[in-house]
């Protein structure tokens, strides 16, 4: 008998085939059972029709509960309205009858939810949540394949900070005192890239974020591009680029998912080049004249970059902020030295900053400035330093989030469904 998966019953459509699962629904109307088999490809419905079937496995059928793993043998139909396949079962075989599944059919808190992460995950949303998270991921690497960038790895255990220090988790390092959790990986990316040119990587960070709101977590995926050579319009070429093929891959590839999360796909469809661009001093204006008190030369809040990303149809570029609520490494605006050429990015419908990015300081005595500016210990920052000592050119990079790319893509009220495992302040089990 053949191995089938779900996502592959058409294939196999007047055949029998064996599928290996799980129960995640069930209901029975008398001589007939209906179960929704789950087996990681996909949904289906397996019908169990007890005249049909031997008595032992009408027997075998009854003592299914939900959550338990099967093994069945059955023949593949047509479901006669709809574009779905559906199992008729001839055997059946129980892997592991579950007891009392927690996560039933009432209304679950999140805090429920949460704590209950490990079986959650298997729930369609969040089973359609990791398939695009996956997605993306693919699509990043695709395309900074095909862009010439080179993965490089950048370490999680940093002996300074690279995004100020507030938001550093410590970790006692043997003799030689304490260690940071990195919180992004853009400082040993552009050291890679005097040796590879452009450069990125991909892998988990850590800020020890006091802000409990629904686009903070404590540790998250950032992928991390730099690009030798590159200056500030470049750098807003190749993020629009990128982000608009990653949703266009999911577009194209998660229908499904996108229809189980009941994600209106309008606006994501438009996520085309050319983005909005505008200043944080024009974007400071129109938060005014949208309501907002919002002040010069100041960050935006949280209530801020949902008012803004709202009122665009496409991801808004808000460029040049002050240097001095932004990273030292940011290079100053030629134009106003009071600027840096950086750029946020935020995802439309509210969702906010899902880039950080900027052209970075070249010049060595400008950057020694700035680290006194920041209160930063010279020592720690030798090695990048020696950047600017031997062939210093112009170059820029950026920073996504990934959880919070899923949030938008999805359309998810909070970040935390975004991570298998999500740690916030207040979480870290599962
Ligand atoms: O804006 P950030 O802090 O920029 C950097 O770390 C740069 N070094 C990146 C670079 O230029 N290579 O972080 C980048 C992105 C943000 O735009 C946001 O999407 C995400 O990382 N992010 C968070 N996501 C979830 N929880 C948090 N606490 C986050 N902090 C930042
Ligand atoms: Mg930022």
């Amino acid at each position: 008998m053949a191995n089938a998966f779900i996502k592959d019953l058409n294939k196999h459509l007047d055949q029998t085939v064996t599928v290996k699962g799980w129960v995640h629904n069930l209901r029975s109307s008398g001589k007939i059972s209906f179960l929704q088999i789950r087996d990681g490809t996909g949904f289906c419905q397996a019908i169990v029709n007890q005249p049909t079937v031997k008595p032992e496995v009408w027997e075998e059928a009854k003592k299914i509960s939900l959550e338990t793993s099967v093994i069945l043998t059955a023949k593949v139909s047509k479901h006669p309205k709809k574009e779905e396949y559906e199992l008729q079962v001839e055997d059946l075989k129980i892997v592991q009858a579950a007891l009392d599944y927690p996560i039933g059919k009432k209304e679950h808190g999140p805090d429920f939810l949460l704590d209950h992460r490990h079986l959650w995950l298997r729930a369609p949303k969040q089973w359609a949540i990791q398939r695009i998270r996956n997605t993306i991921t693919l699509a990043t690497y695709e395309w900074m394949d095909q862009h010439n960038f080179l993965k490089i790895d950048s370490p999680i255990l940093t002996p300074a900070a690279c995004e100020g220090t507030t938001t550093l988790f410590e970790v006692p390092y043997f003799d030689l005192g304490k260690a940071y959790l990195s919180q992004s990986g853009q400082l040993y990316l552009e050291a890679a890239i005097f040796a590879h040119g452009r450069c990125y990587d991909f892998g988990p960070v850590f800020r020890a974020e006091k802000s409990k709101t629904r686009r903070h977590l404590t540790e998250f995926w950032m992928m991390d591009a730099e690009a030798a050579f590159v200056e500030h319009d470049e750098n807003i070429k190749i993020q629009e680029e990128l982000i608009s093929f990653i949703v266009q891959k999911v577009l194209e590839k998660n229908k499904n998912e996108l229809t189980i999360l009941e994600r209106d796909t309008k606006p994501l469809e438009n996520v085309k080049p050319p983005f909005y661009r505008i200043t944080l001093a024009q974007a400071a204006e129109k938060l005014r004249a949208m309501g907002a008190d919002t002040k010069d030369g100041e960050d935006l809040g949280g209530e801020e970059e949902t008012l803004l990303s709202k009122s665009f149809d496409k991801p808004v570029f808000v460029e040049k902020y002050p240097a001095k609520i932004k990273a030292f490494y940011m290079k100053r605006d030629p134009e106003n030295s009071d600027l840096v050429l950086c750029a946020d990015l935020l995802a439309p419908e509210g969702f906010g900053e899902i880039i950080g990015g900027s052209q970075r300081e070249e010049n060595i005595d400008v950057l020694l400035e700035r680290l006194k500016e920041h209160n930063l210990p010279r020592e720690a920052f030798e090695w990048y330093l020696d950047l600017r000592k031997y062939g210093s050119v112009p170059h820029s990079g950026f920073g996504f989030g990934l959880e919070r790319l899923v949030a938008w893509i999805c359309n998810l009220e909070h970040v935390r469904e975004s991570i298998p495992f999500p740690r916030m302040i207040y979480r870290m089990t599962p």
